[in-house]
């Protein structure tokens, strides 16, 4: 892999999804051992869609799984469709069909987005006290996530922050319910300033169809950002891109660097 850094972004390329994926899972090992020297629990926060899928499998075997201290991680999702848990769009179902599920997690650390609800105002509200129980927030106070897993769409979303959507400028809620009307759908998402506050935050992006979009997020300084990806900047914690060969080939220019 080539990994380029500036002052707040590294951006590492990998040569296909399964190395992004191995390189993801190190990544996540290596900051819950870091974390769990000092602390007692690792505050995650997973991406849906496909691209971490192979991240979660990868997670839920040998070696990895046996060099994580699973019962003091705490699960939690960027975001949620508003489908029941066991529907193949469920976030929460593919990474419980793929790690949660084949290992030893008390139930108390999967902290799932009940977006099935008939109100999705009222999941956003239910999560966001979740939020504020598990990190012990006092009013106006943010969680700081250990690591924020996040992908991107070729539109340019992350989480489900979608272009124009109204949840791109919400900082004071931590969670909300959103319409998506190029989906029809609702969603429910954490908020830009939850996401600005984690130590870390990981997207993974992978495939060619991401590229150009991805070369624009990544190189364009412009105000205001055209995609939301762009929003996603961390407050003091680290920024890292993990992309693979066929999502950077439009990253010729920062090839070169
Ligand atoms: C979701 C995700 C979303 C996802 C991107 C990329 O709920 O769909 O949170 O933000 O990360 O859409 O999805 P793929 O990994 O499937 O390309």
């Amino acid at each position: 892999i080539r990994a380029m850094c500036s002052e707040a972004t590294q951006i590492h390329i990998f040569d296909d999804s399964e190395a992004l994926a191995r390189g993801a899972a190190d990544e996540f090992v290596r900051r819950v051992e870091s974390k769990l020297e000092s602390g007692d629990r690792f505050s995650v926060a997973l991406s849906g869609g496909s691209t971490p899928k192979r991240l979660y499998a990868l997670l839920a075997d040998p070696p990895y799984r046996d060099r994580v201290a699973w019962e003091k991680i705490h699960f939690f999702w960027g975001d949620e469709r508003t489908v029941p848990p066991g529907h193949p769009d469920s976030n929460f179902g593919a990474a419980d069909e793929a790690l949660l599920s084949k290992l030893e997690i008390p139930p108390v650390n999967v902290h799932r987005i009940r977006a099935e609800m008939s109100d999705p105002a009222e999941a956003a509200a239910e999560y966001e006290a979740e939020l504020r129980r598990h990190f012990k927030l006092g009013d106006g106070a943010f969680p700081s996530f250990d690591l924020v897993f996040l992908g991107m769409g070729a539109d340019g979303h992350t989480a489900s922050l979608f272009p124009g959507s109204d949840a791109l400028g919400e900082e004071r809620r931590l969670v909300v319910a959103t319409w998506v009307e190029k989906l029809g759908t609702h969603r429910v998402t954490l908020t830009c300033p939850v996401f600005r506050k984690a130590a870390c935050i990981l997207f993974m992006v992978s495939g060619a169809d991401k590229g150009e979009t991805l070369r624009y997020v990544l190189e364009d300084a412009a105000e205001p950002p055209r995609y939301p990806a762009q929003l996603i900047r961390p407050d003091a914690g680290e920024l890292s891109w993990y992309i693979d060969g066929a999502a950077a080939q439009a990253l010729e220019d920062l090839g070169g660097r």
